[in-house]
């Protein structure tokens, strides 16, 4: 159990530790930024957690950083050392950015998998549900 002092962070970097990522790398990925934040003495300054899934699983693996709002997909470690250039110098990693928040919501990249809306299977479940009774 840790309780970390956060006075001196500016960011956090939430690390996908879902079953989806965990099978395209994210252990490593994970492995990698943490030690790459100790070797340039960031540890104080950008923290990390290990979440399970975020919810964009054909991105993985995904990492997401606040309070940028960005959200980064495909994540490897051979990207770790310019994703923490980023970091260090408050810019966005646009080489792997998914989505980022514009101060109202979250923008998609062009290239970026759609999802579906939470709204969309609310009414399919509520719809099957309704047939159901009506069976
Ligand atoms: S497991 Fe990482 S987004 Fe789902």
């Amino acid at each position: 159990m840790s309780t970390w002092d956060l006075s001196r962070t500016k960011q956090h970097v939430l690390l996908c530790n879902g079953s989806s990522c965990m099978r395209k790398g994210a252990e490593e990925v994970t492995q990698r930024i943490r030690a790459e934040l100790t070797e340039r003495n960031l540890d104080d300054v950008i923290h990390t957690s290990r979440t399970r899934c975020n919810g964009r699983c054909k991105d993985a693996c995904v990492v997401v950083v606040y309070p940028q709002g960005a959200w980064y997909k495909d994540m490897e470690q051979a990207d770790v050392k310019q994703f923490v250039d980023c970091l260090v110098e408050n810019e966005v990693y646009t080489d792997m950015l998914t989505h980022q928040y514009n101060g109202e919501h979250f923008v998609a990249e062009p290239s970026a998998v759609k999802g579906t809306l939470k709204a969309e299977v609310a009414a399919k479940v509520s719809k099957l549900g309704m047939e159901r009774n009506h069976a």
